[in-house]
């Protein structure tokens, strides 16, 4: 389908009205990265090297996409990745978890997320929640019970972090709270953006940037910064402890992060479901190469014996196409959707999630591929020195 006013027919195209609807702060806010963006950059340019080897008669009449990812059944192998700032959209995390439910698929969601657990988990009954390593064990433990309670499935636990969000390029302010001196400190730029405004106007509500799913029981929930604050101060997380909570867990538990095979293999003795190759989407180390480069060593060591996931770069549905000939599972998405959230709201996210299947499905059949599961490396072609750790 060709773009319409209502329809965006690739993730450039929701970027580019994303941008054109967001205040600048909030749209950078998505753009993210870190130091001078190697990383993000490299994330999505790697994909381009990756080649494919068609094949143009006997081309399957059907091609199926559904997979399994932590135990729920995905009608494609695309997941929402968590993302902690989705109060850019009055409905944030609760209209992204419907679009995704309605697409057959699951959500990610984060602990730095603007909505709940409850209200997530309410529409999307395949939602993972996700946790940093924020806090004591009792309150780790505490986070996740919350989280069962309220119908999560899994958890994914994100380790890649080491609190270095400096960008070349303009970081935005993020107020503690926005407050009327918040308020007016943006108030420049989101004049200029006045349909996007408008969006909360209806709603009667500011931008939310608490973190509700980071608050004790009966407490208030803890503003961004504070929570930012409480991570600083928790020693970093062991391996150790990444098995102590999986055996508390004990359902489905993903660690997401992961660029080296030395890792996959203490993720698999740490007793995890899944692993996420990852490096945040190029906002922690900058100068980590792309993640879809540590996919296939990675299989290699672990395939086996863990779901294997990717995330970082995935723009269209080709580049799914590529993880999963690489030895991926599925893929999770984060900017991807975000920039279908900023353009359309839920039905941006809609639009994202589709453009991705179709994407999927016309590369299937010029490969003629019957389904996903057929998929393997002969499928592409690879540059020498494509692959870390090779
Ligand atoms: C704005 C933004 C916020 C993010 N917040 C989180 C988070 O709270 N928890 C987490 O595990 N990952 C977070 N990520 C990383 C994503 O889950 C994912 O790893 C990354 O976005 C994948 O790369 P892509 O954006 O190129 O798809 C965030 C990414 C972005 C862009």
């Amino acid at each position: 389908m060709a773009s319409t006013k209502d329809w965006f027919e690739t993730i450039a195209e929701a970027q580019r009205r994303a941008k054109k609807r967001l205040p600048r702060s909030v749209y950078l806010a998505l753009v993210a990265g870190t130091g001078k963006g190697l990383t993000t950059a490299d994330n999505v340019a790697a994909f381009d090297e990756l080649g494919f080897l068609p094949r143009v008669a006997d081309l399957p009449a059907k091609r199926d996409q559904a997979t399994t990812v932590l135990g729920q059944d995905v009608s494609l192998p695309v997941v929402i990745s968590p993302t902690g700032v989705q109060a850019v959209h009055p409905e944030g995390e609760v209209a992204v978890a419907r679009a995704a439910a309605a697409a057959g698929t699951a959500m990610g969601l984060s602990s730095f997320a603007s909505r709940s657990i409850e209200d997530v988990a309410a529409v999307n009954d395949k939602t993972f929640f996700q946790m940093y390593w924020v806090g004591t064990r009792d309150q780790l433990l505490a986070r996740a019970e919350r989280a069962r309670k309220a119908g999560a499935k899994a958890l994914i636990v994100t380790l890649d972090w080491s609190f270095d969000s400096a960008r070349d390029w303009d970081a935005p302010m993020i107020p503690e709270k926005v407050d009327l001196k918040a308020a007016l400190h943006f108030a420049p730029e989101v004049l200029r953006k006045p349909r996007w405004l408008w969006s909360f106007a209806k709603t009667g509500k500011l931008p939310d940037l608490t973190t509700p799913n980071l608050a004790a029981e009966g407490e208030a929930a803890p503003t961004f910064f504070g929570a930012s604050g409480q991570w600083m101060g928790t020693p970093p997380v062991t391996w150790e402890d990444v098995a102590w909570l999986r055996e508390q867990w004990g359902g489905p538990f993903a660690v997401k992060g992961i660029m080296h095979p030395d890792d996959a293999r203490r993720a698999v003795d740490a007793g995890c479901t899944a692993i996420s190759v990852s490096n945040h989407g190029g906002n922690n180390l900058d100068g980590t190469p792309a993640s879809i480069r540590a996919l296939p060593a990675i299989v290699d060591a672990v395939g086996d014996q863990v779901e294997v996931l990717q995330d970082g770069g995935i723009r269209r549905g080709s580049d799914v196409v590529k993880a999963l000939a690489l030895g991926a599972r599925a893929v999770l998405i984060g900017r991807a959707y975000l920039w279908g959230m900023a353009a359309a709201g839920e039905r941006g996210v809609t639009n994202t999630l589709e453009v991705l299947r179709q994407g999927i499905d016309s590369t299937l059949l010029a490969l003629g591929k019957a389904s996903v599961h057929e998929l393997s490396r002969e499928d592409l072609v690879i540059p020498d020195g494509f692959a870390l750790h090779g």
